[in-house]
């Protein structure tokens, strides 16, 4: 097992309707809608991107803006199918124009990201950009490999005692945004992700 699961048997509704009331820190009453996650209950592959955007605010689903469609794209190099995999984000709710989240934001919004992986176990756990890179290796200890993203995307980790999990850092989908050059690069890690066994 992935991470121990609760005894009082979580689950993926109860999660997702107590992030849907959340007010642990400010963003909870400055969003439009809270964006839990979304996707299969039973995915053994399972994104984690950054804060939910404008369009994810509106929408209440994560990766469904701009950055969305880039990740669409992406995930179609994957050979996998958004109804096969499960998207969620390191926070629920959006942070005004998009700054970057909080170290205090991140410690109060991350319990539910924890729960929700302990619900779905799932077998590979892609890291969209720093923030979510950050989380899960430190959180899986695999802290002394953390390295710029630039060094370490498309590589894959195997946390020291969880060695059924294997750990990708992948660059941002909006990084092809700003820099036309990563969508070539975001495709190679993609389409590597078909050859890892689940
Ligand atoms: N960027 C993210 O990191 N997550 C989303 O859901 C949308 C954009």
């Amino acid at each position: 097992m992935l991470l121990e699961n609760d005894p009082n048997k979580d689950n993926l509704d109860k999660i997702n309707s107590e992030i849907e009331l959340c007010q642990r820190c400010s963003l909870g009453s400055l969003c439009t809608n809270h964006v839990p996650g979304e996707g299969n209950p039973e995915a053994n592959l399972l994104f984690i991107g950054e804060a939910p955007g404008r369009n994810e605010d509106i929408n209440g689903k994560p990766f469904c803006g701009k950055a969305g469609r880039i990740f669409d794209e992406l995930l179609e190099a994957s050979g996998y199918r958004r109804k096969d995999i499960y998207v969620a984000n390191i926070l629920k709710c959006r942070p005004p124009q998009n700054r970057n989240p909080k170290p205090e934001e991140i410690r109060l919004c991350t319990p539910y990201l924890v729960r929700q992986l302990k619900v779905i176990q799932p077998k590979i756990i892609c890291c969209l950009g720093n923030f979510a890179v950050d989380f899960i290796m430190r959180k899986f200890n695999l802290s002394e490999k953390v390295q710029s993203i630039g060094k370490i995307h498309g590589k894959i980790f195997i946390p020291p005692k969880i060695k059924s999990l294997k750990i990708v850092p992948l660059y941002h989908p909006a990084s092809a945004t700003y820099n036309p050059n990563m969508i070539n690069i975001l495709k190679n890690d993609f389409r590597m992700l078909k050859n890892i066994p689940v």
